[in-house]
């Protein structure tokens, strides 16, 4: 099994487990003696199963069981001691039973709960306040239910608000996270002569043709995508960003192109949103090659999914052959780009650059001609070898580079089953295919360094955020979310390790600016392919990734999930330079 499935079978049980109890209690005290006993017996067997599916994941990684083993674990143990002997000895009617039961029932729910509005860290706070709600919750139906003794009740009163006190006073104490100095003075780049590409783009509200329907869209110069920005190493690009009438601001980010931190587009953290009628220009030197892309950084989910976006290619000097951009996107629920059939001669050497600009992953099937992934996220991979009949899952916001020449009969590239682009007629069922796995294609080589000077750990979740002025049910890191999570803080040269984990439910495509990063490992199994230079990649549940990079691009660097919303919905955190 999965730690994926472990997290999702934990969770199952735990909810089985509650709703035996609960359901076993409320059948006690309506005198149903069958139904109480049948429940209360799913309630035992579900809690044997999850000491299974705990330890399980904990020896998965401490992160994926920490609140189940601090708390869940000793909530359920309680709830077995308490509710199990009474019902053994209740003989005929059981309503006696009826209470220890529920307090069974709440002890499993408020571990729940913990999982589900809290999860990692777990801390002495939260399992107090877990505690407390257990305790007000029995004692509530204490009183409806049974006529406690008055020591009892006493008893039971003091430990339900002393829990309840020290752990608010724990929550409030260990609340201040150092914040993210934003809106600081932000440093201008100086402009130089040397050989310029120059672009402009004008950002504007406009309507836009997607398969034969008009849809609203926000556009560069008009058209989605914007238009393809091209260079060779060496120069230096220069885009004037207009805003004509994007009310809610505009940037330009260079989506995995390591430029100065001035010119990375992040609004609030490299410079303000350029607002209706302002300009900004952005300079940087084009000395990586490779496929990438930029879109706006300004309230970025929506600015995204509206259309502004574009293609950057860099290329290393003139190019022979077929060199043709595939940037995938979903606008008004409908696929771009349309289908491309396009009349290629034997020979031809073809270079497809594949960009994932949504907010999921997608699946890339190339029929018709065996290939390489000459390079993914604009890295050139080393000593790639040829496949057939293998898809590609590209992360969002990821790139892979498929290279190609072109055979006598017909290629097609499929995205999730459907043509975008061909030389003629293929029908492949391609659904079956294997999927490629990058961390073990192509020739591997020493990772460059031997230690690491920081280590940091990023545990993805949700959680509730109760930090801002209306509570809302948040992506987390680390238990936080943006703007409360504490930055990552390095010094420059400083070889820095991540470790990503993610103990939710949903696929977190994980993206750091300024920096590409090499993979080490995937949940325990090290990258045996060829070095895998990233700046886009699926943390899916239950992974854990190793990644490491130098830090050598001083700034202040968002650090965030691509699923935009994801990262609008607080799972965003920053790189700084010390
Ligand atoms: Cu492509 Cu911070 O994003
Ligand atoms: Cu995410």
């Amino acid at each position: 099994m999965t730690t994926g499935s472990l997290l999702v079978a934990d969770l199952v049980l735990a909810v089985l487990t509650a709703a035996g109890w609960l359901g076993g209690g409320a059948a006690a005290a309506a005198r149903r003696r069958p139904l109480a006993l049948g429940l209360a017996a799913v309630a035992l067997l579900a809690t044997l199963g999850r000491a299974l599916t705990v330890i399980a994941l904990a020896r998965a990684g401490w992160w994926f069981a920490a609140e189940k083993v601090l708390i869940a674990a000793p909530l359920s143990l309680a709830a077995v001691v308490v509710a199990g002997p009474r019902l053994l000895r209740a003989a005929g009617d059981l309503r006696s039973v009826a209470v220890p039961l529920l307090f069974a029932g709440y002890a499993v729910s408020g571990a729940l709960l913990v999982t589900i509005l809290h999860g990692y860290p777990a801390s002495a706070s939260v399992g107090l306040l877990a505690v407390a709600g257990v305790g007000t919750a029995a004692a509530v139906s204490w009183r409806f239910l049974a006529r406690p003794s008055r020591t009892v009740s006493r008893a039971a009163t003091v430990v339900t608000v002393a829990a309840l006190l020290a752990g608010t006073g724990l929550a409030v104490a260990t609340d201040a996270a150092p914040a993210v100095p934003h809106d600081h003075g932000y440093p201008q780049l100086r402009t130089t002569d040397e050989p310029t590409r120059r672009f402009t783009l004008t950002a504007g509200t406009a309507r836009v043709n997607v398969g034969g329907r008009d849809v609203a869209a926000w556009a560069f110069n008009a058209q989605v995508p914007g238009p393809e920005l091209t260079a060779t190493v060496g120069d230096v690009v220069e885009v004037t960003l207009h805003n004509r009438d994007i009310g809610r601001g505009v940037t330009l980010h260079w989506h995995g192109y390591d430029v100065p931190n001035s010119q990375d587009g992040v609004p609030g953290v490299t410079q303000a949103a350029v607002l209706p009628g302002q300009e900004f220009v952005y300079r940087f030197r084009a000395d990586q090659a490779g496929t990438y892309w930029y879109h706006t950084h300004a309230v970025s989910d929506v600015g995204v999914r509206m259309g502004l976006y574009g293609v950057l290619v860099v290329r290393p000097g003139p190019t022979t052959g077929l060199d043709v951009t595939v940037p995938v996107h979903t606008l008004a629920g409908r696929p771009l780009p349309p289908a491309r059939v396009e009349r290629v001669e034997a020979g031809v050497p073809v270079r497809l650059r594949l960009i994932n600009t949504d907010n999921t992953t997608h699946r890339y099937a190339l029929a018709g001609a065996a290939f390489r992934v000459a390079a993914i996220d604009g890295s050139d991979l080393r000593g790639p070898t040829p496949l057939a009949d293998t898809a590609v899952l590209i992360p969002a916001g990821g790139r892979y580079d498929l290279v190609f020449t072109a055979p006598a009969s017909p290629v097609a590239l499929f995205v999730d089953g459907r043509v975008v682009y061909s030389t003629g007629e293929v029908s492949t069922a391609t659904g079956g295919w294997p999927v490629l796995d990058p961390l073990t294609y192509g020739v591997p080589a020493p990772v460059p360094w031997a230690r690491f000077d920081r280590k940091f750990t990023l545990v993805l979740d949700r959680g509730l955020d109760l930090r801002g002025l209306l509570p809302r049910y948040a992506h987390t890191v680390n238990g936080a979310a943006d703007p409360d999570i504490p930055p990552q803080v390095v010094r420059r040269g400083d070889v820095v390790r991540f470790t990503i984990v993610n103990r939710s439910q949903t696929v977190h495509p994980w993206h750091l600016h300024g920096h590409h990063v090499l993979v080490l490992s995937r949940t325990r199994k090290a990258a045996i392919g060829s070095p895998l230079w990233l700046d886009s990649f699926d943390v899916r549940p239950g992974e854990v990734w190793e990644v490491a990079f130098r830090a050598d691009n001083p700034g202040m660097w968002a650090n965030h999930c691509h699923n935009l919303g994801h990262a609008d919905a607080g799972m965003t955190l920053h790189l700084m330079y010390s």
